[in-house]
């Protein structure tokens, strides 16, 4: 959560460091800032919400400065509380993404000395702690400073007396680009992409001083060399490509990603699927223990129902958060986390708890270098590229479900006849998504529909319960339409109560075992006056008769059902939350990166 950027060279900084910033919304927008140097003192721009209101503001000359985009932590989200912020004599200015858990006490201790504050953040004491070692030079400082800290940050550091950044990181994300005489910083790849594909990932504890020149990178005191990675996507590749919204625009890339997740592990000859490189060392587990936070977590919910009807191992699916302890384990255990940022605090936390159990870790996640993969023992990358703008999941939450289905696969005894039909299948899974998508009108009608309401409930038995949560997450995020998603089964236990002419229910019935007990609760809702949208891939005319909207899906196997589903109510989510007018790749009070308990 918060974003920042930086630049030093020889071109004007203001310009590419909102450009940056930009890029980096998904990560906070409650409020937007930038610093640069003046004639005689730093010259800092804020405002509440997006950055595009800076950009409307006096452009600074300068060929050095750094940017903010937040997400209210410490204080409420105003302009006072938007970073940078400066020191008191105004030549030092900062940018901080995380938390300083100590931060009252260094606060008190420096208004003691004399120091003003301006904001109610943590942040803002790691100007005036640097300011109160400058004796020393600004590294030396900025070191002394982070020495007293508790916390994560990434930071990012200004002086008016010189062109030189420097900036820190602990526990929270940091990426160096490297130009032609000019140095990049940000808190994550997509801020730089369009000026630079050569990168270095900071480590926690590292220091570095940023010349125009080069990065001068400090571990311990020591100076070290970081690896310099190159990007394997191109900036381009972050626009909008035509598409009204970045949601919009990555639901269509779904097709693509299904294919490069399945690219290379399929085999035609002996049906099978190979086992991701980086767990062929690892033993057939007897305990799997699964956990993420948000769509994350409903991606290994489908995991587990797919996975549980092939192995004989336990599986277990935890939300992260509320993972405080773990009983111990056999190292064969496998402990999985999936995170598509790779840094969700949560997800990290409940990793780590994992790995002092005992179990082989293993990450899932779209970010090769996030915090994720640099704590579990193995990681497996999804192939959800370029990252996600929209705050709101949709790729990379298929990208997971189509990599645990392929772990599933290349992890269990599955009897060849059935292995060879599930093989079919998904590589059919592709074009599936792709006529889903094509049903375009028929998912804008239901989402207009939806639209008029204020509350809506998602029913669904089986491997569709956790794509009814997500539905329900998506028209949340994107459509601020309330919606709870409960097993069909379960309404009667008092969701019912609820039911009136005013609340629409999404049921999801599939061509299966489950499809007779969804009709009846399809009737029994029905009969109750709650209007119904009902999604099926099988016969439409048991169903058209009894739902106010029936849509026919694409048919797979009943276990895959769950992609093309989830494109659905994908699109009925985004057309309620266009109809409504809702900021849909920036809703409300979000962030997409949670790197916050
Ligand atoms: C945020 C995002 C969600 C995401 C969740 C977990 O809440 O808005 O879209 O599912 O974090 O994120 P992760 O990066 O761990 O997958």
């Amino acid at each position: 959560m918060c974003g920042i950027v930086g630049y030093t060279g020889y071109k004007k900084a203001h310009s590419i460091i909102l450009n940056g910033l930009e890029r980096l919304e998904y990560r906070g927008y409650d409020s937007c800032g930038i610093a640069l140097p003046g004639k005689k003192a730093i010259k800092v721009e804020k405002q509440l919400g997006f950055v595009e209101g800076l950009k409307t503001k006096k452009q600074y000359s300068g060929f050095y400065g750094i940017g903010h985009t937040r997400w209210a932590t410490v204080g409420k989200p105003t302009v006072e509380n938007a970073h940078p912020f400066t020191d008191c004599s105004g030549n030092i200015a900062i940018v901080h993404n995380g938390d300083i858990d100590n931060f009252i006490s260094i606060r008190e201790k420096l208004m003691n000395e004399g120091h003003q504050f301006s904001s109610d953040t943590d942040s803002e004491i790691i100007a005036h702690l640097i300011e109160s070692y400058d004796t020393h030079t600004l590294p030396e400082s900025v070191a002394k400073a982070i020495s007293e800290l508790n916390g994560s940050y990434a930071l990012a550091v200004l002086s008016q007396h010189t062109n030189q950044l420097v900036v820190a990181r602990q526990s929270s994300p940091l990426v160096i680009g490297i130009g032609n005489n000019e140095q990049y910083i940000a808190s994550d790849v997509p801020a730089i992409a369009e000026k630079t594909s050569n990168v270095i990932f900071l480590e926690d504890g590292d220091i570095a001083l940023l010349s125009p020149e080069k990065p001068e990178i400090l571990h311990n005191e020591v100076p070290i060399q970081r690896s310099v990675h190159n990007i394997p996507w191109v900036s381009h590749e972050l626009g909008k490509a035509g598409y009204k919204h970045h949601f919009l625009k990555e639901v269509h890339e779904q097709p693509r990603v299904l294919r490069d997740t399945m690219s290379g592990r399929i085999s035609n000859v002996t049906p099978g699927v190979s086992r991701h490189p980086s767990l062929i060392k690892h033993k057939n587990p007897d305990n799997i223990f699964i956990s993420a936070c948000g769509s994350a977590y409903h991606a290994a919910l489908i995991g587990k129902h797919f996975w549980s009807n092939f192995t004989s191992s336990s599986i277990n699916v935890e939300i992260a958060s509320e993972i405080d302890s773990l009983k111990n384990v056999n190292e064969s255990d496998w402990g999985i986390f999936i995170s598509q940022s790779g840094e969700t605090a949560d997800t990290i936390t409940a990793a780590g708890i994992a790995k002092n159990a005992g179990y082989t870790t293993i990450g899932l996640t779209n970010t090769p270098n996030s915090s994720l993969t640099r704590l579990v023992e193995s990681s497996i990358e999804t192939k959800a590229t370029p990252p996600e703008t929209s705050v709101g999941a949709s790729k990379t939450f298929i990208s997971q479900v189509m990599e645990l289905y392929l772990l599933a696969l290349s992890s269990s005894p599955v009897p060849v006849n059935q292995l060879y039909s599930l093989l079919n299948e998904l590589r059919s899974l592709s074009e599936k998504a792709q006529r889903t998508l094509a049903m375009k009108s028929t998912f804008e009608e239901a989402g207009k529909w939806l639209a008029k309401y204020d509350n809506s409930y998602l029913i669904a038995k089986g491997i569709n319960y956790p794509v009814a949560l997500e539905g329900a997450l998506k028209l949340k995020e994107l459509a601020y339409l309330h919606a709870e998603a409960f097993p069909a089964g379960e309404l009667k236990h008092g969701p019912f109560a609820m039911l009136t002419e005013s609340t629409p229910v999404i049921a999801i019935v599939p061509d299966d075992s489950h499809q007779p007990r969804m009709l009846t609760a399809i009737k029994e809702i029905k009969s109750r006056g709650a209007p119904i949208i009902a999604i099926t891939n099988g016969d439409i005319s048991t169903i058209s008769p009894i739902a106010d909207i029936a849509i026919n899906v694409p048919s797979s196997d009943s276990m895959f059902m769950p992609i093309i589903n989830t494109i659905a109510l994908q699109l009925i989510a985004y057309y309620c939350a266009d109809t409504r007018e809702c900021p849909i790749d920036r809703p409300r009070n979000l962030a997409k990166s949670v790197t916050v308990h």
